[in-house]
């Protein structure tokens, strides 16, 4: 049996993580790829992005965290502005992602690329190996036991010594998760936590995610499977050719026939 409680210090009840996008732009030359984009993922609720390939989607998750800023428009966390702010600092603010086709260090086992993760560690100030060895020695201690913990949550156990690059594309999602859990973070944005992965683990990845979600963590999540976008989002937000073109609940979303249009109008089957 796995662990399934949550390890995280976001174990909080109170409703964090409310992420604000207004009038987002963003253009690659002549393309606005983002076109002036306005919505609300509300505080520990699990909101769906959803819209036909190339509807600008990933452009505008790059441009919440922090890479390849807008052009124009505000994005705001917990009412703060992070769309200046570099990605490590839209990290450390507490907002997590992971990447359509993830990136592990395929050459590092699961626990290392778990536990690559940056914390504010006392190691990192190099004078305290020296003068505060028992200091480092417990945060890494104590990073290892989080990492573990994390990994058990995560379903990775059986795994987390071999190689990132080995195992299966789905447990990559996973491990990718797991990083972002790392974080302890007020928001996570997954980019098609389900493309590509097996039945079986698409179950555990959505159990997590639900987990994650009851304990106050907000989602946002980018998905082409319906099934899995209507049974666990709160509310859906849709994009076509880079602007927000229906947004509700999955009954409305559904019945909505600009939706319809959209999809069949576009490239994704
Ligand atoms: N780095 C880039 N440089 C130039 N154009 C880009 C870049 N990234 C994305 N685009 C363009 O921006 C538009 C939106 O692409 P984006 O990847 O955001 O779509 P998406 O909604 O995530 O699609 P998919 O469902 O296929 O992942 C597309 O026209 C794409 O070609
Ligand atoms: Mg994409």
């Amino acid at each position: 049996m796995h662990n399934t409680t949550p390890p995280t210090g976001a174990a909080t009840a109170q409703a964090r993580g409310a992420l604000q996008i207004k009038d987002a732009v963003k253009s690659f030359g002549a393309n606005r790829a983002v076109d002036g984009v306005s919505f609300v993922a509300e505080a520990s609720k699990i909101t769906g992005l959803i819209g036909p390939n190339g509807a600008g989607k990933t452009t505008l998750f790059n441009a919440i965290a922090g890479e390849g800023p807008i052009d124009s428009g505000s994005i705001t966390l917990d009412g703060t502005r992070i769309d200046e702010l570099k990605p490590h600092r839209v990290f450390s603010n507490g907002l997590a992602r992971t990447f359509q086709i993830p990136r592990p260090f395929g050459k590092m086992s699961v626990l290392e690329n778990v536990m690559l993760v940056p914390e504010r560690q006392a190691g990192e100030k190099f004078w305290n190996s020296w003068l505060r060895p028992g200091l480092v020695a417990r945060q890494e201690r104590e990073n290892l036991e989080k990492a573990r913990s994390i990994i058990e949550f995560c379903g990775l156990t059986p795994v987390e010594r071999q190689l990132a690059g080995a195992i299966s594309g789905g447990q990559q999602k996973l491990v990718e998760l797991a990083r972002a859990l790392m974080a302890d973070p007020k928001i996570i944005l997954l980019d098609e936590p389900g493309a590509g992965v097996n039945p079986a683990l698409l179950d555990t990845i959505v159990d997590r995610i639900v987990a994650l979600n009851k304990q106050g963590i907000t989602f946002l999540i980018i998905e082409h499977n319906m099934d899995l976008v209507m049974s666990l989002c709160d509310r859906i937000v849709v994009m076509a050719t880079g602007q927000v073109i229906a947004e509700g609940d999955a009954a409305t979303i559904i019945a909505d026939t600009r939706v319809v249009d959209a999809y069949l109008g576009g490239a994704h089957a």
